[in-house]
């Protein structure tokens, strides 16, 4: 390490060496394995190869990896191998229409806890510290809010010239956090000096202390869910009508939300997939905005394999056939559209019998208004769940004492609909328990410990 230090340059020793050795000090020291979301953006350098690794160990960690690969960086590594690993999509195009709609490079940039770039071209460096956008990879670094940690890799003269080391003066200067490179061999025959992509280990001990000095991984790895996939549904769904007018419902998200982040608390892996809602992000899950049912279960299943699956979405039963594609006009004497409405999929059926990856553990939810607890178990006979919580959703339950009941349509507090409490009972094949009144948080992680305490029953432990 002191030969290293010596050798560099002195800016290379400021924004390279040091912040290496500074972030391995704090992993080692921390005991906290944090849970995040990592954009990987990656450069066409020959080291790409390496992110196979990182994503690999990034992954056994817990952390969702998603990737931006630069067309260079497609020359060396396929998105295919990259996106197997990642178990995600792999994005590299700027002008993908699709994209822009379903996720966009602005979303891209902030639904991640940490940027990481790796290997860091000469290029791309010089593309962010002259603030270009010219392609996905640089319009994401130039959009996002979130942390920036950058691994440059490439040929000892590349990053000794001049140009390079203003480039990561300015960097630096601007707050991305510099890690690397080392120095050694280079792939070209008799090459050698400061160039080299850190090694995974340090790469990884690295993003996790950003994350750490960020404060924006808190959640703890280890827990009773640590190494556990959970999958969550929250929110309603919006079916259009037209391309102005949907048929929705009253669910506010926030018990859905409530169990994911309970979920991350105890150290799981955790997939949230939300309808349209306007409550914040829980911390330290991977989110799938979708908008209609169709659009959820396609979320749902390439979600899956998980470990626990909840659907606490308030899914819409049916769609109206053959949406209209242009605003539907009211004409005078013609009188009110006919909608004919079709059946949605059921969700939670559908991944409660699945032959092969049904998640070892389905609970649903079932927001009734009468007869709450014959209707739960007439659900969980029917759909093959193993669980349902059992909610009151009537206006006069009481839940939320007088302030959360409602007046229809006056928008005010609406009982467990939009409220922050619940009272549940939980139907099983072995029973019912009723629990008592709680805000939706308690409600969440008791049923989360239980979970986890009847997955660990299930499996036999691990
Ligand atoms: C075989 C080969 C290896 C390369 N290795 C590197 C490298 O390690 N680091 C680097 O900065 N550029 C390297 N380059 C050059 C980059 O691929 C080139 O500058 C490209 O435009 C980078 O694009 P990007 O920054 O958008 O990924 C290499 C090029 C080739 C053909």
């Amino acid at each position: 390490m002191t030969r290293l230090l010596r050798d560099l340059p002195l800016p290379a020793r400021r924004y390279g060496i040091i912040h290496h050795r500074t972030a391995i000090r704090h992993a080692r020291r921390s005991s906290i394995i944090a849970v995040s979301r990592i954009l990987l953006i990656m450069g066409g350098g020959i080291a790409a190869y390496k992110c196979l690794d990182l994503i690999r160990r990034l992954r056994e960690r817990n952390h969702t990896v998603r990737v931006v690969m630069t067309k260079a960086a497609a020359e060396f590594i396929t998105p295919l191998s990259v996106g197997a690993l990642t178990n995600e999509r792999v994005f590299t195009e700027l002008f993908d229409l699709d994209d822009e709609r379903e996720i966009g490079h602005i979303r891209l940039s902030r639904e991640a806890d940490v940027l990481v770039v790796a290997p860091a071209t000469a290029d791309l460096l010089a593309k962010m510290a002259h603030g270009l956008a010219n392609d996905l990879a640089s319009t994401v670094l130039l959009a996002t809010d979130k942390p920036v940690l950058v691994a440059p890799a490439m040929n000892p003269k590349m990053w000794l010239h001049p140009a390079t080391q203003r480039n990561m003066a300015t960097l630096v200067a601007d707050g991305v956090t510099v890690i690397g490179p080392g120095v050694g061999e280079m792939a070209e025959r008799g090459e050698a000096g400061p160039g080299r992509l850190v090694e995974v280990p340090e790469l990884v001990a690295a993003i996790e202390a950003r994350l750490e000095a960020s404060g924006s991984a808190s959640i703890p790895a280890a827990g009773p869910l640590a190494g556990r996939h959970v999958l969550v549904t929250s929110g309603p769904t919006h079916e259009p009508i037209d391309p102005v007018r949907y048929i929705a419902n009253r669910s506010s998200g926030k018990q859905g939300h409530a169990i994911a982040a309970a979920a991350a608390s105890l150290g799981a892996r955790v997939t949230l997939v939300s309808g349209p809602v306007a409550i914040p992000d829980p911390p330290g899950v991977f989110i799938a905005r979708v908008e209609t049912a169709a659009d959820m279960l396609a979320a749902v299943t390439a979600a899956l394999p998980a470990d626990i699956a909840i659907f606490a979405a308030a899914v819409a039963d049916w769609r109206v056939d053959d949406a209209a594609t242009q605003k539907i006009k009211k004409t005078r004497g013609d009188g009110a559209p006919k909608l004919a409405l079709v059946e949605n999929t059921d969700i939670l059926r559908h991944v409660a019998t699945l032959k092969s990856g049904r998640p070892s553990l389905v609970i649903g939810f079932a927001a009734e208004t009468h007869d709450i607890v014959a209707h739960a178990k007439a659900k969980l006979a029917s759909k093959g769940a193993d669980w349902i919580v059992a909610n009151d959703v009537s206006h006069d339950s009481g839940i939320g004492g007088e302030g959360a009941r409602g007046v229809p349509g006056s928008g005010a507090g609406r009982g467990v609909m939009g409220g922050d409490r619940n009272a549940v009972h939980l139907v099983s094949g072995t029973g019912i328990e009723s629990w008592p009144e709680g805000s939706k948080a308690e409600i969440a992680q008791r049923l989360m410990v239980a979970a986890a305490a009847a997955l660990d029953t299930r499996a036999g432990g691990r």
